[in-house]
């Protein structure tokens, strides 16, 4: 078995056939990878990832989760996997520990290693001193963390997490993100969704979903080696000013804010990036700008979903 999650041409419609949740959704994802699904609200993730996990059928498609096809062997698929889903199902009235004694229960979790499994689970989501504490009383990370935690709790091969860092702060954030790496590499595969773009650096494997379509796919650094063109970052006062020089230079296609600077996006090709960049400085320099940055960095994975949704925009 190569893969632990292998979807092919997944579709899902809720009302009528035509408009569709999810449209030929293709996704495979290996033991030990770690794999984010990241698109904007109504992307399709929450369908997607519930077809995975057996919780629903898919209308077309097909999908293996843990060798298992995930319609015809829903049971065997649900015993492997860890679901987390986008509104989980803690219990507010139960203590941490007996929250995960529940799950460990449910998931049919040995009475001998059950005991051991708790506390490795305690530690591991950082969660050992607030084990008598209830559920409902935690901080909002903390609640993410024991979700995990439960979902962990029978050790599966697979684990389907849906927006596990939404509405967490940016430390409990970083956390879990910590967390999810430990996971992944004692050898299980991850499927995490996100709408923040900047968390699909984590993972090894993107993939970006926009209106139910898989746009973009790949390692990041592959996503943004793709890309035709090259980003410049500026900084400069008066700020008005900088942005109609911005707007008048050759070879600049668009541009955005982002903070107090510009980010432009610039062709790649015929050396454009270092002819703007020293177009820029002449005029800067020439209209005695205070500038504080001007720069071409990498680009992220903003702008790789930016480019590729233009790209699906201009196709259909
Ligand atoms: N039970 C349902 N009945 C009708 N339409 C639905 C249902 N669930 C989802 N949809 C629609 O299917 C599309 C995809 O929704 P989905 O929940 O999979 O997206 P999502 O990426 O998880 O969004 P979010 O970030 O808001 O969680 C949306 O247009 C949504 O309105
Ligand atoms: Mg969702």
């Amino acid at each position: 078995m190569d893969y632990a999650i292998e979807a092919k041409g997944l579709a899902q419609w809720y009302g009528r056939r035509e408009r569709r949740a999810i449209d030929g959704i293709d996704l495979a994802v290996r033991p030990g990878e770690l794999y984010g699904l990241v698109g904007p609200d109504g992307a399709g993730k929450t369908t997607t990832l519930r077809i995975l996990s057996s919780v629903m059928h898919a209308r077309e498609g097909t999908a293996t989760v843990a060798g298992f096809d995930v319609r015809r062997d829903a049971e065997a698929v649900r015993r492997r996997i860890g679901y987390m889903p986008q509104a989980f199902s803690l219990y507010p009235d139960l203590t941490v520990r007996e929250n995960l004694d529940f799950f460990a229960d449910v998931n049919q979790v040995r009475e001998d290693v059950r005991a051991t499994r708790i506390a490795e689970m305690l530690a591991f989501s950082r969660l050992e001193e607030f084990q008598t504490r209830r559920a409902g009383n935690l901080s909002g990370g903390m609640k993410k963390k024991l979700a995990l935690a439960c979902a962990l709790v029978h050790s599966p091969e697979v684990l389907i997490l849906d927006e596990p860092s939404t509405g967490v702060d940016p430390v409990s954030r970083r956390e879990l993100w910590q967390i999810l790496a430990e996971v992944v590499h004692q050898g299980v595969a991850v499927l995490v969704s996100t709408p923040y773009m900047d968390e699909a650096e984590r993972c090894h494997t993107v993939g970006m979903l926009y209106e139910g379509r898989m746009v973009a796919s790949g390692a990041p650094g592959e996503l943004t080696a793709d890309l035709p063109f090259g980003i410049i970052e500026v900084k400069a006062r008066p700020r008005k000013r900088m942005r109609e020089i911005v707007s008048q230079t050759a070879g600049v296609g668009a541009w955005r804010p982002v903070g107090d600077r510009l980010r432009l996006s610039v062709a790649r090709a015929n050396d454009q990036v270092r002819q703007v960049l020293k177009s820029l400085e002449a005029t800067l320099t020439a209209e005695s700008l205070d500038t504080r940055l001007l720069r071409a960095v990498r680009p992220d994975m903003e702008d790789v979903f930016v480019h590729r949704v233009a790209q699906a925009r201009a196709g259909a």
